[in-house]
């Protein structure tokens, strides 16, 4: 069951108590062979900061994880760690339906290795080609089978046009919210211990967040999203 007796709390726009929180972190790995993969710089540190500021603000957290190696947040009620795209939409797509609030926070690879060989490719004097394919857009999905009792948060990691580029995957994706995050200095985005991030709400808001941690800037989304007082 989702989190709310939903509408009325939107209709009301305040939502309390207890939410069912589902996030996912981190990068995907995308197999070439079984020793070489692709994967992202995402070290999981925003997401984590997401699921820890649900847990402290009393909320029941799933949390599904590419592979990282930061500590498991305590106090989450679940966690699936995953390594693919493919998994990952597994996880999120099977949770989705009891989440109140789901926050895609994960970098997901958008193409994968078209074969992933079962043996360790061999090198050769030539050029190498990998054939790609697209991954499922898990965001693009959850919008479609989103309920309106439901609110669903995507990011946007962008280093140009953020704003141009968030608010067209916040329309195109269903979303309720968009967090542009600006990508490409050493002060935000992947890795860093800090960030600097907009809000874009489906109702025509914006909010900036300046620069901060990832933990007071996780707890910034969460308020707002869920409409929570100070
Ligand atoms: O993990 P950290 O090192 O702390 O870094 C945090 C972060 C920079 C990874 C995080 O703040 C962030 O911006 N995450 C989103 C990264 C991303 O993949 O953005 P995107 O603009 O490519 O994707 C847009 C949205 O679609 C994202 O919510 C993404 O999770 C989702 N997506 C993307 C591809 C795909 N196949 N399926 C998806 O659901």
């Amino acid at each position: 069951m989702p989190l709310y007796p939903p509408s009325l709390e939107k209709q009301f726009g305040e939502r309390r108590g207890k939410v069912r929180v589902l996030i996912s972190a981190g990068p995907t790995r995308e197999s070439i062979d079984p020793i070489r993969f692709i994967s992202n710089r995402s070290s999981g540190k925003m997401g984590y900061a997401l699921a820890e500021a649900a847990v402290k603000a009393g909320h029941e957290v799933m949390l599904v994880s590419g592979p990282v190696s930061i500590p498991r947040p305590a106090g989450i009620t679940g966690f699936i760690a995953v390594e693919s795209a493919t998994e990952m939409a597994e996880a999120m797509k099977q949770n989705f339906p009891d989440a109140g609030l789901t926050v895609m926070c994960a970098a997901v690879a958008d193409y994968r290795p078209a074969r992933i060989s079962q043996k360790k490719l061999k090198k050769s004097s030539g050029t190498m080609f990998l054939e790609m394919e697209r991954t499922e857009d898990i965001l693009l999905t959850l919008g479609k089978l989103k309920q309106p009792n439901q609110i669903l948060v995507g990011f946007a990691a962008e280093t140009d046009n953020l704003e141009k580029n968030a608010l067209s995957k916040l329309e195109r994706k269903n979303l309720d919210y968009i967090i542009a995050n600006e990508i490409g200095s050493p002060d935000k985005g992947f890795q860093t211990d800090t960030n600097e991030a907009t809000a874009y709400g489906s109702d025509g808001s914006a909010v900036h967040f300046p620069l901060t941690t990832k933990e007071t800037l996780a707890e910034q989304i969460l308020k707002l999203v869920l409409k929570t007082a100070d």
